[in-house]
């Protein structure tokens, strides 16, 4: 298989890489040694110090500057948040959307974003779904968008079956059509290449615990800066264009902040953002490029694998159409998770089989542990 990178050396970084087959990225990634290392710092110093809070800012901007550099964005477009959730609620909420507007969502997505606009219905929007598919295009949504419709909003990869829809082609339609786009990278950032002025989303939100290598607790959001039109629905002093210096709420001055902190509310998750720094330099350091093509490269291993011993992949195999990282065996989950477990391999229950997840630390041998282990459970059963 081609090396992109030096994986056995970034497989160091990992050290619970090195003790369980770790196939769960889709779920979360395990902790680095440099993510470990800036909570250490942070822990350390407001320990010993009391909180050098400027300085945790500082490095929280320049960690917000990298993140924006992952989007094609610039930093004033980026806001943090607590997760995806957060992250979609507060796009879905900011879209100008009246009653009897209707929003275009996919059947089956994940629920986090579609929560978010079903519960616009207090407004009297509606979403409409339109059916998963092998492969949704811009020609998937065509026939559903009215006069009333608003906005598309979809995952970038889906979770359960690693579809990698054509978000680029369905972004042109919302151009053509006038729609806001509003897209779910969970499960794409860090490992697929996020553009977001070629997507021309109005927003991408996003948390941080898998690809982007942070515990859980911090998201993204990224707001293109040109659509001033959309505003935040909740408020806080950090929000406003001109914070009142004396604490004093001003209420005939609440201009919102021209760029992305509109969207954001009281203090931050500092540490969080701490770490969010170093894992940004260590996925810079392989390239977003090099571990869409690593994980690539295993992904057809276990699918040739898969193939060879008879078993079915739920989600599409040709490389245009899947993601490099998720893939689910057609097996079932209530039988054969507690037995990888069993096995020290570590993967996911999903809907219709087991997700197999890969993250830049995976090599040939762990899908071969794996496939071993499929096997080896094969022959157990049939010497039963
Ligand atoms: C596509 C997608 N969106 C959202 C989430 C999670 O949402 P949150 O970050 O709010 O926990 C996940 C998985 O955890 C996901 O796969």
């Amino acid at each position: 298989m081609t090396q992109y990178f030096d994986v056995g050396a970034i497989r160091k970084l990992f050290p619970a890489a090195e003790k369980i087959v770790y196939l769960d990225s889709g779920f979360q990634t395990p902790m680095s040694q440099p993510v470990k290392a800036a909570l250490e710092s942070f822990v350390a110093e407001s320990y010993e110090s009391a909180g050098p809070k400027s300085l945790w800012i500082e490095r929280m901007e320049r960690a917000r500057a990298k993140a924006a550099a992952l989007f094609n964005a610039a930093a004033t477009e980026i806001a943090f948040t607590k997760n995806t959730s957060e992250s979609m609620n507060i796009a879905a909420n900011a879209l100008p959307l009246k009653s009897g507007d209707n929003v275009l969502m996919i059947h089956g997505d994940h629920p986090n974003n579609t929560y978010a606009f079903l519960n616009l219905k207090r407004k009297g929007v509606e979403v409409r779904f339109i059916p998963m598919a092998e492969a949704v295009t811009a020609e998937s949504f065509l026939p559903h968008i009215d006069a009333r419709t608003r906005a598309i909003s979809m995952s970038c990869v889906t979770f359960h079956a690693g579809h990698r829809f054509d978000i680029e082609g369905i972004g042109r339609l919302c151009r053509e059509k006038n729609l806001y786009y509003v897209l779910d990278a969970m499960q794409a950032i860090g490992v697929t290449p996020i553009d977001a002025k070629k997507l021309g989303a109005a927003f991408i939100g996003c948390g941080t615990h898998k690809g982007l290598l942070v515990p859980q607790g911090l998201g993204l959001l990224y707001w293109n800066s040109k659509l001033t039109e959309l505003e935040p629905a909740y408020l806080a002093a950090i929000s406003l264009a001109d914070p009142p210096a004396d604490l004093v709420a001003r209420p005939n001055d609440m201009a919102f902040a021209p760029t992305a902190i509109r969207f954001e509310i009281g203090n931050y998750n500092l540490p969080a953002t701490q770490a969010l720094g170093a894992a940004l330099d260590l996925i810079e350091s392989v390239g977003v490029g090099n571990i869409e093509a690593h994980c690539f490269g295993l992904g057809d291993r276990l699918i040739a694998g898969l193939d060879e011993l008879g078993i079915g992949l739920v989600g599409p195999r040709a490389r245009h159409l899947r993601a490099p990282h998720i893939y689910v065996a057609a097996i079932a989950a209530a039988e054969w998770v507690a037995y990888f477990e069993s096995r020290n391999i570590r993967v996911s229950p999903e809907r219709d089989g087991v997700r197999i997840s890969l993250g830049m630390f995976n090599t040939e041998a762990d899908i071969d542990a794996l496939l071993a282990a499929i096997r080896a459970h094969g022959r157990a059963a049939r010497a039963s």
